[in-house]
C-alpha cells in the first residue's frame, strides 16, 4: 500500500467539529436509562435527572452537536407535552418504536439543559407531519427569543429566562418513509413552507435549516430538493445510510461470519459512492458549496440482542462496528467540503451506540474509542492523503483494505487516522510526505484478538486503544504496519 499526504503551508479547508455528531431519539433506552434516569427513585448518580457517568463520557468524546428527539418520533412529537410540571405532562404512545408509554418526562427544557451540561449544541428535528406550521414556529420561538412573546413567556414560567439560541433545526424526517410516506415534490412544497416560518427571533447569524433528505442512493430525491427549494430557505440536505446486510434479514450483532462482516464492510463503504454522486448533484445547483450535505443518520444495523425487545434497537459493538466507524470517518472527513455535519444513530442503547447501560452499570464500545481517537479532526485543517491500497478480498468480490485522512491542528499537529479493514492481513502502507519535515511521531492503535470481539458488562475493558509503535519516520518516507482490522491514529510535530 503507497500513499502520498500534501501539506501546504495554507489550506482554506476544515473539517467541520459537526461531522462528528450524536443522534438521541426517544426510541427504547436510549432516553430512558440511557441519558435520562430522573432525579427520584434512582441511586444512579446525576445532574438534575442526567447520569452524570454519562456526561463525563461524553464530554471526553467532545460531541459537537447532539440531533433529538428522532429520528421517526420526531414526526409525532408535539413538544408542548413535554413542558412545564412532570406530573401534568401527558403521556403518549411510542408508536413507531415498541408501542411503549411515553410520559413526557424528558422534553424540551431537560434536553436543552442537558445540551449546556454537555457542552455541545443542539440540533432540534420538528415534527412536519403531524405537526402544524405554527406549532414548529411556536417551539423556535419558545427557545430562541429574548424579548416579550408569548412563547418567551412561557418559557420564563417554566424556570428558563435566558433563550438557549437554538441554531440547528431539522424539518422533518425521512420524509420518504416514516414522516409521512410523501413525494419529493410533494416535501420540497410543504419545506417551504415550514422553512419560512422557522426563521430567526434572535438575529444571532441565522438558523442552520436542514431539509430531509434521500433515503441512500434516492438521487431523485436531491435532484428536486436543490431544484425545488430556494436557496434563502435551506442551509442544510439531509441522507441517511445504514451499512445493513438485508433488511430482511440484518443478522447477529456479535456472532457474524466473515461474508456477513464483508458484506457489512461494503455496505459501509458505499456511503463514498453515495456522497460523491449526491454531492454532484449538488454541485449543479450549489456549485459554491452553500448547501451542506447533512448525513445525520449513520452507522451499522443488525438484530438486536436476543430476548430484548425488538422495538428498541438494542444491539452489541465489536470490530466490525470500529472498522465502520473509522472508514466512515475517514470519508467524511475527505468529503469535509461539502459533508459538514453527520450523526452517529445512536449515542446510547440503540444500533451502533458509543455507550451502553445496565442499570448502574455503563460501558465504552469500540465505535466510542474510534471516535474518541479521530476527535483530532474536529475543527482542523483537511489535508489531502491519497491511499493507493490492497485489496481485501472474498470469493470473486474486493475492497480496499486500507482508507485514511489526516488533518493538521491549530497547534500545527498532524494527524494521520489509517484503517485496515482486513480481517486477516496485517498491512504494510508507505506514505510519502510532501511540503513538512516532522521530527517525532507518536499514534494509538484500536485492535483485539477476533472481530467479533466486544465490550461487556462483566469485561468493560477488553477493547480499548493502546500505544501504537508499528509507525517509523526516515525523511519524508512514513512506514506503517497495520494489523489485520484495527484503527489507527498517528500524530506528527
Ligand atoms: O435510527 C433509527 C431510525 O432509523 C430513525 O428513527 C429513522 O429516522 C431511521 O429509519
Amino acid at each position: 500500500n503507497s500513499g502520498e499526504l500534501k501539506v501546504p503551508t495554507n489550506t482554506d479547508r476544515v473539517i467541520s467539529r459537526h461531522i462528528y455528531g450524536h443522534f438521541a431519539e426517544h426510541l427504547g433506552r436510549s432516553i430512558y436509562g440511557g441519558f435520562y434516569v430522573g432525579e427520584d427513585n434512582t441511586k444512579i448518580p446525576n445532574t438534575r435527572g442526567v447520569r452524570n457517568d454519562v456526561v463525563a463520557a461524553l464530554k471526553t468524546l467532545k460531541i459537537p452537536n447532539l440531533r433529538w428527539p428522532g429520528g421517526c418520533f420526531a414526526d409525532t412529537y408535539h413538544w408542548k407535552h413535554g413542558i412545564g410540571p412532570k406530573e401534568e405532562r401527558p403521556t403518549i404512545v411510542n408508536a413507531w418504536w415498541g408501542g411503549v408509554t411515553e410520559d413526557n418526562s424528558f422534553g424540551t427544557h431537560d434536553f436543552l439543559n442537558m445540551c449546556e451540561l454537555l457542552e455541545t449544541e443542539p440540533y432540534l428535528a420538528g415534527n412536519m407531519a403531524t405537526g402544524l406550521v405554527q406549532e414548529l414556529a411556536d417551539w423556535v420561538q419558545y427557545v430562541n427569543f429574548a424579548g416579550e412573546s408569548p412563547m418567551s413567556n412561557l418559557r420564563r414560567e417554566n424556570g428558563r429566562d435566558e433563550p438557549w439560541n437554538v441554531k440547528y433545526w431539522g424539518i422533518g424526517n425521512e420524509a420518504w418513509g416514516c414522516g409521512g410516506n410523501m413525494t419529493a415534490e410533494y416535501y420540497a412544497n410543504e419545506y417551504r413552507k415550514y422553512a419560512t416560518f422557522v426563521s430567526d427571533w434572535t438575529n444571532s447569524g441565522g438558523l442552520f435549516r436542514i431539509a430531509s433528505g434521500a433515503n441512500s442512493a434516492d438521487y431523485h430525491w436531491t435532484e428536486v430538493l436543490m431544484k425545488n427549494i430556494p436557496k434563502n430557505l435551506i442551509e442544510g440536505v439531509a441522507l441517511h445510510h445504514y451499512a445493513v446486510i438485508d433488511w430482511d434479514k440484518k443478522g447477529p450483532s456479535t456472532t457474524f461470519t466473515e461474508q456477513q462482516y464483508f458484506t457489512t464492510m461494503q455496505r459501509a463503504l458505499f456511503m463514498d459512492e453515495l456522497i460523491n454522486k449526491h454531492t454532484a448533484i449538488m454541485d449543479q445547483y450549489d456549485p459554491e458549496k452553500k448547501i451542506a450535505l447533512v448525513v445525520d443518520e449513520w452507522g451499522g444495523w443488525y438484530e438486536v440482542e436476543p430476548g430484548t425487545n425488538p422495538g428498541f434497537l438494542y444491539q452489541q459493538n465489536t470490530m466490525r462496528d470500529a472498522m465502520i466507524a473509522g472508514t466512515t470517518l475517514n470519508i467524511f472527513n475527505n468529503h469535509s467540503d461539502r459533508v459538514r455535519m453527520a450523526n452517529l444513530a445512536q449515542t446510547i442503547n440503540v444500533l451502533q451506540a458509543v455507550i451502553l447501560t445496565d442499570e448502574e452499570k455503563m460501558l465504552l464500545t469500540p465505535t466510542y474509542h474510534v471516535m474518541e481517537m479521530y476527535n483530532v479532526h474536529q475543527d482542523a485543517s483537511w489535508l489531502p492523503l491519497n491511499i493507493k491500497s490492497q485489496d481485501y478480498t472474498m470469493g470473486n468480490e474486493k475492497l480496499p483494505a486500507v482508507s485514511g485522512s489526516a488533518s493538521r491542528d491549530k497547534n500545527g499537529l498532524t494527524h494521520i487516522s489509517l484503517v485496515n479493514i482486513d480481517s486477516k492481513k496485517a498491512q504494510d502502507v508507505t506514505i510519502n510526505i510532501d511540503g513538512a519535515k516532522y521530527k517525532n511521531i507518536t499514534g494509538r492503535a484500536l485492535t483485539s484478538k477476533k472481530l467479533q470481539d466486544y465490550n461487556s458488562f462483566d469485561n468493560p475493558n477488553n477493547i480499548k486503544p493502546e500505544n501504537f509503535k508499528g509507525a517509523r519516520l526516515r525523511g519524508n518516507n512514513l512506514t506503517v504496519k497495520l494489523p489485520p482490522f484495527s484503527v489507527v491514529v498517528l500524530e506528527l510535530k
